[in-house]
């Protein structure tokens, strides 16, 4: 079996107030999946994500790239930061350059790619986040989804191996967080991993193929959505809610099959139960 692309080994961080924001957590982020970190306000999920790309260390614990244990030299951080990539929670943070143009191409230009290659980079990356009709504004001028959207074509232009994406669709509107989802869907396509934390457990039930709850600094279950969200303590313990379609199927007896995955499906098995009855 390939070793994981990432994995924690007890790992606790403590920031210098004191704060314990992750106690002991093990996890492995795998080649090839679609995860989502899910979990209430101050669960610990951004602590997590910023040891992934090695902006923090952790307090106690290893962490393992590519089965090799980090060792935080410069040479291992800047690899480790072009192959996870990650789009913060607050684009504000992430958005320093006079363009967007200029903000889009600063992470493939420091990869030092001939200039050709790195034209055709930013162009795709663009395209596929519909920021192209920004290119010359100053990101500080943007709407927050505007914003959300350059950060992402900036992080996708690198073309990291993993995906990481502190609350995606946050500040967006129904219309491009449908968008996002689909750009994700089709990153994760080429081979790639993409980790994603979120509040909306129907996004994660329906989009992801693995999840992890993540509570006062713990990780408190994992697996398939339907296991995880079919472990009701946890989703209590950690104030979220279940997926609105398992509700619906567990009220209306629609459980003979697998959970469906989205609203088509849900509609779709509807239909055919209504033609059984009818016959
Ligand atoms: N720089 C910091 N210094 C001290 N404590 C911090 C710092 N950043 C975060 N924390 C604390 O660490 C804990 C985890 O915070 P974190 O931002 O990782 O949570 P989160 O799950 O991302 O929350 P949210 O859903 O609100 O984004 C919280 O208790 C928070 O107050
Ligand atoms: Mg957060």
């Amino acid at each position: 079996m390939k070793s994981p692309i990432i994995s924690f080994e007890n790992i606790t961080y403590k920031y210098e107030d004191g704060t314990i924001a992750l106690k002991d957590i093990i996890l492995s982020i795998e080649h090839g999946k679609k995860i989502a970190l899910i979990g209430n306000n101050g669960a610990g999920k951004s602590t997590l994500f910023l040891l992934l790309n090695g902006i923090l260390k952790p307090t106690s614990g290893h962490i393992k790239y590519k089965g090799k244990k980090l060792s935080y030299t410069r040479k291992q951080i800047k690899h480790l930061r072009q192959q996870v990539g990650i789009v913060f929670q607050n684009p504000d943070t992430q958005l320093f350059s006079s363009s967007v143009y200029e903000d889009i191409r600063y992470g493939p230009k420091n990869l030092g790619l001939s200039s050709e290659k790195l034209k055709k980079t930013v162009h795709e990356a663009m395209i596929l986040t519909e920021t192209e009709y920004l290119k010359d504004k100053p990101p500080h001028f943007l709407s927050i989804g505007q914003k959300k959207r350059v950060t992402i074509a900036g992080i996708i232009a690198m073309n990291p191996e993993l995906l990481v994406l502190d609350e995606p669709t946050a500040g967006l509107d129904p219309y491009y967080s449908e968008k996002v989802m689909l750009l994700l869907d089709n990153i994760h396509n080429k081979n790639r991993t993409v980790l994603i934390s979120t509040h909306n457990v129907n996004l994660a039930y329906e989009w992801a193929d693995e999840v992890f709850i993540l509570d006062n600094g713990k990780i408190i279950e994992q697996g398939s959505p339907i296991e995880v969200f079919n472990n009701l303590e946890a989703i209590k313990q950690s104030h979220l809610e279940r997926p609105w379609i398992m509700d619906i199927c567990q009220n209306l007896n629609l459980l003979e099959k697998d959970y469906p995955k989205s609203k088509k499906e849900l509609l779709e098995m509807m239909k055919l139960y209504s033609i059984q009855k009818d016959k």
